[in-house]
């Protein structure tokens, strides 16, 4: 049984308990962030918290935290559920107050939780193959650079595509591509130019997006970022989708039209091997 972390302590999973008055449960005022862990390390963990904190501060959560003390809470979990590929969640809640759009009388403290779950993020098959994927219609609020819990529309519309017989969704506004369920997204067009969407308010700022395009810089390659249209995309060379679950995640066939002749094409094996050649090392 896992260990997971509930306001202060470390308890077996089915202790773990959070009050029904909590916004994060009422509301989803909640934020989180999802950390990757391979060989026993964290990827990225600095950038995942500078991120937290970013929402913490679009949102008016009062409360700050001490880096260091996030750092010990995220390795105690390793320790803990000896960890050594997977992810480590980490959600951080207004706290519980009675019910009141209103959050400004509240006295109560955040909540914050962490727990761990094992995934295969190394020898991913998925990355080997490519995954298909469905477009849909982009129709999350507008403020999704900030990562909160509030994820049903993706969480729907990824299931429903389950069921339809592909892997993920990709998501598009005024027939521009935003970004995956749960990943940033890019094409390949006929000069080997990578292209992605801008960082704005319409997508998050992807850790593993950021440490890719560096990565994608010392192999010399371009780097455009604007947002790319449904016709781009069906007539890229590549496709694949970045995040901290997935690495690089070629994408090979969308709504049942081949991609780069249906296989992972080398600009997305070049930049998921070089990531997680020099990934491991970032902790
Ligand atoms: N999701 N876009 C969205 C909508 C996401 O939910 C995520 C990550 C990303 C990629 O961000 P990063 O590289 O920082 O992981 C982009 C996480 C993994 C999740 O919800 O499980």
């Amino acid at each position: 049984m896992r260990i997971v972390y509930v306001n202060g302590h470390f308890v077996p999973e089915d202790e773990a308990k959070i009050s029904v008055f909590d916004r994060g449960f009422l509301f989803a005022d909640a934020i989180y962030e999802v950390t990757s862990v391979a060989d026993g390390k964290m990827i990225d963990f600095e950038a995942h918290m500078a991120r937290l904190k970013r929402s913490m501060r679009e949102l008016d959560f009062e409360i700050s935290f001490d880096n260091d003390e996030l750092r010990s809470l995220h390795q105690e979990i390793i320790d803990q559920n000896d960890l050594a590929e997977g992810v480590i969640y980490l959600q951080v809640t207004r706290g519980a107050a009675d019910r009141d759009f209103n959050f400004s009388e509240m006295t109560g403290s955040a909540s914050v939780v962490l727990f761990s779950q094992v995934k295969k993020l190394v020898e991913n098959p998925s990355a080997k193959i490519g995954a298909s994927v469905q477009l849909v219609e982009d129709k999350r609020w507008l403020r999704a650079d900030i990562k909160t819990v509030q994820l049903l529309y993706s969480s729907l519309v990824k299931t429903r595509a389950i069921k339809a017989g592909f892997d993920d969704v990709w998501m598009h506004r005024d027939g521009l591509i935003t970004e995956g369920s749960s990943s940033n997204v890019y094409i390949v067009n006929d000069q080997s130019e990578i292209i992605t969407h801008q960082l704005n308010d319409t997508v998050l700022h992807g850790i593993t997006r950021r440490a890719v395009l560096a990565v994608a810089e010392s192999l010399q390659m371009k780097v455009i970022e604007r947002a790319f249209s449904i016709e781009e995309l069906l007539s890229a060379k590549e496709a694949f989708a970045t995040s901290a679950s997935g690495f690089v995640n070629p994408v090979v066939n969308v709504e049942n039209h081949a991609i780069g002749g249906g296989a992972p094409g080398p600009v997305s094996t070049a930049l998921r091997n070089e990531y997680m050649r020099t990934s491991m090392k970032m902790v």
